[in-house]
């Protein structure tokens, strides 16, 4: 009989939805899109993403998960059961579900979120760390006692942890990442090109032209947006080293948080890390020159993490195989 086992990973621009021998159920953008006028849902995922900055005024679209943190408990709601009755197709069957959700948010929320997934039907829900799932997910035998650091570079948060033993030793979560460095992307081009874009065309220049490390003034890319001046549409063109301005200060920031928590790790993982290496998953892992720069500030070796992306969820439903042993991993658990 098939399990009913199946993991979740909630995340501030992403929702997928993992499930042990049968892989990815969903990936959707965690976007939700509502009609103000008699609170019906409009769209959910992919569809209500492309809605974003396009909606009338009685259209409401918004990413309930911002900056790591839950904005909106309704939509967010919305958003795990429309998923999970679309990656499940039903809501009767009694699932048991392992969910990761980011690291700041509150015990508040992560009980919302629990309650939430129980309505939607979930039998019995665990919350797991979100280092732990991705260590977990990047096929890390989590149950050793070795040393492991695992960075998550995500869209709201970073996560940077020293696993051992099934459980985190240290850790530091900061709420500075892939939106972060969309938005310092969208002040720089504003104030050196006096052009204003959006925050997709944002991402867009970060995925083409980001990089952290050695960035190069032949590699451009077009920008299109507003001129702020003349209101008029206007096309630049930017390179890597332009926009290495804008992002600089985002890895320096990294690489120090980095630095706190191997000051923190005790002397044995600490000599465990420099064998094991840093592992790196999370999409803002895949910016440009992101390892390379961790590596030379702290001479560990750093790799990103096939699939960094698919990592956290694929975690989740492979956790199931640590229910009974993880201590610090799962925070929370709930029956019915
Ligand atoms: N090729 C790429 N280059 C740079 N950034 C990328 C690339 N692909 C995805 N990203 C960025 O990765 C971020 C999303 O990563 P991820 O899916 O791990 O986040 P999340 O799990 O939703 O967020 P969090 O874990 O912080 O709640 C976005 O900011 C996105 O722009
Ligand atoms: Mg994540």
């Amino acid at each position: 009989m098939g399990s009913l086992d199946i993991g979740i990973d909630l995340g501030t621009t992403k929702i997928i939805i993992h499930k042990a021998g049968a892989g990815v159920l969903l990936h959707e953008p965690a976007v939700v899109a509502i009609n103000t006028k008699d609170n019906s849902i409009i769209a959910v995922g992919e569809e209500a993403l492309r809605m974003l900055g396009r909606t009338p005024g009685y259209i409401v679209a918004e990413f309930p998960l911002r900056d790591g943190v839950i904005s909106d408990h309704v939509m967010t709601e919305i958003l795990l059961k429309h998923c999970i009755k679309r990656a499940c197709d039903s809501l009767i069957i009694k699932h048991r579900v392992i969910i990761c959700v980011p690291s700041e948010i509150t015990d508040v929320e992560k009980r919302a979120v629990v309650e939430a997934v129980v309505n939607a039907g979930g039998r019995k829900v665990f919350l797991i760390d979100e280092p732990i799932a991705a260590a977990i997910g990047a096929g890390i035998d989590i149950s050793k006692p070795k040393g492991n650091m695992v960075i998550d570079i995500g869209g709201g948060t970073t996560d940077i942890a020293v696993i051992s033993l099934c459980g985190v030793v240290v850790s530091q979560s900061i709420k500075f990442a892939g939106d972060k460095v969309d938005e310092e992307i969208i002040k720089y081009i504003s104030s050196k090109f006096k052009i204003s874009i959006g925050k997709k065309m944002a991402e867009q220049v970060k995925k083409e032209v980001g990089n952290l490390y050695k960035p190069s003034h032949d590699i451009k890319t077009s920008v299109k947006g507003r001129n702020l001046l003349t209101c008029y549409p206007q096309l630049v063109t930017v390179s890597e080293c332009d926009i290495y301005e804008a992002v600089e200060e985002f890895g320096e920031m990294i690489v120090e948080e980095i630095k706190k928590v191997l000051d923190q790790t005790p002397p044995e993982l600490a000599s465990d890390i420099i064998e094991t290496g840093i592992l790196l998953t999370g999409g803002t892992s895949l910016m440009k020159g992101i390892a390379k720069l961790i590596e030379e500030r702290t001479g560990v070796k750093t790799t990103v993490a096939d699939d960094p992306i698919g990592c956290v969820s694929r975690g989740t439903s492979l956790a199931f195989d640590y229910v009974d042993i993880l201590q610090t991993g799962f925070t929370s658990e709930t029956h019915i």
